[in-house]
C-alpha cells in the first residue's frame, strides 16, 4: 500500500498520541502532534510576557509568528519525536498546566492557526504520516486516507492525564485536571475557526474500555480493510 495520512482527531487526553505514536511506529510513519504545535507558540507567549495576569492580546502574538520555528526530531531513547521550540527541546515545558490553562485560547487565534495548518501540510505533503489534533481530518488534510475521531469517558480520561504528568514527576490536583479538560473541551468545540467536530468520513474510536494493543488492532484492521478497498 503507497504511504497514506493518517488523521486523529478527538477530545484532549483521550489517548491520540498514544495510539498515534504506536501507530506510526508500526508502519514506520513520522508521527506530528499538531497540538504541541500549538503548545509551542503559547509557550513562546508565556515567555515573552505575551500572556500577563491570566491575560492577553493576539495582537501581540500575531506579528512573533514568523520567529516561531517549531521542530520534531525523533529521540531514540523514547522511540518518539520530541518537539523543538527554535531548536531548545521543550518536550516537557509546553505539557505544565500552566500552558495548558491558555493553549485553547491561543489555539483560536485564527492567524495562529492558519500558520500552524500551512506548515502541517508542508509535513504532511510526502505522506507517510500518523497526524493527530483537532481539526486534522477537517480542515488539514481533508483528503486523508484514513479519519479516526477518538472519545473517551471524562473520568478516565483525567485519571489518564494525572497518571502521565505524575510520571513526568508534575505532581497534580485531580479536579484541577478534570477543570482544565472540561474547559479545553468547551473552548476547542465552541471556537470561531475550525472547532474540534468529527469529518463526516470520521470512524469513532471510544477507548475508555480499550487497552493500547485493542486499539492499535482496532485501527490497523481499518487500514487492512482499507487496502482491500482499493
Ligand atoms: O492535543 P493537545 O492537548 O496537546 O492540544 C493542545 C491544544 O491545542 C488543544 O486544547 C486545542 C489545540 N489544538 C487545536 O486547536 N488544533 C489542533 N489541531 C491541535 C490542538
Amino acid at each position: 500500500m503507497s504511504p497514506i495520512i493518517v488523521a486523529i482527531d478527538g477530545y484532549s487526553s483521550c489517548g491520540k498520541s498514544t495510539l498515534a505514536k504506536a501507530l506510526a511506529n508500526k508502519l514506520s510513519y513520522a508521527y506530528i502532534d499538531s497540538g504541541a504545535m500549538y503548545r509551542c507558540v503559547t509557550l513562546y507567549a508565556l515567555q515573552n510576557g505575551m500572556i500577563k495576569d491570566k491575560n492577553f492580546l493576539p495582537e501581540e502574538i500575531i506579528p512573533t509568528l514568523p520567529y516561531i520555528h517549531i521542530r520534531f526530531q525523533f529521540n531514540a531513547h523514547s522511540k518518539t519525536s520530541d518537539t523543538f521550540l527554535n531548536d531548545i527541546n521543550v518536550e516537557r515545558n509546553i505539557r505544565t498546566l500552566e500552558v495548558a490553562d491558555f493553549v485553547s485560547k491561543v489555539s483560536a487565534i485564527k492567524e495562529v492557526r492558519s500558520h500552524m495548518v500551512a506548515l502541517q501540510r508542508k509535513m504532511g505533503k510526502n505522506k507517510g504520516i500518523v497526524m493527530d489534533g483537532r481539526d486534522i481530518g477537517t480542515n488539514v488534510f481533508p483528503k486523508a486516507e484514513l479519519k479516526l475521531f477518538m472519545t473517551a469517558d471524562m473520568d478516565v480520561r483525567t485519571q489518564r492525564r494525572v497518571d502521565e504528568l505524575n510520571s513526568k514527576g508534575m505532581h497534580v490536583n485531580y479536579e484541577e485536571i478534570k477543570n482544565n479538560l472540561l474547559q479545553r473541551d468547551y473552548d476547542d468545540t465552541h471556537r470561531k475557526e475550525n472547532p474540534l467536530t468529527k469529518a463526516a468520513d470520521a470512524v469513532v474510536l471510544d477507548n475508555s474500555e480499550l487497552n493500547k494493543e485493542e486499539q492499535l488492532d482496532f485501527v490497523l484492521k481499518l487500514m487492512h480493510d482499507l487496502m482491500l478497498d482499493k
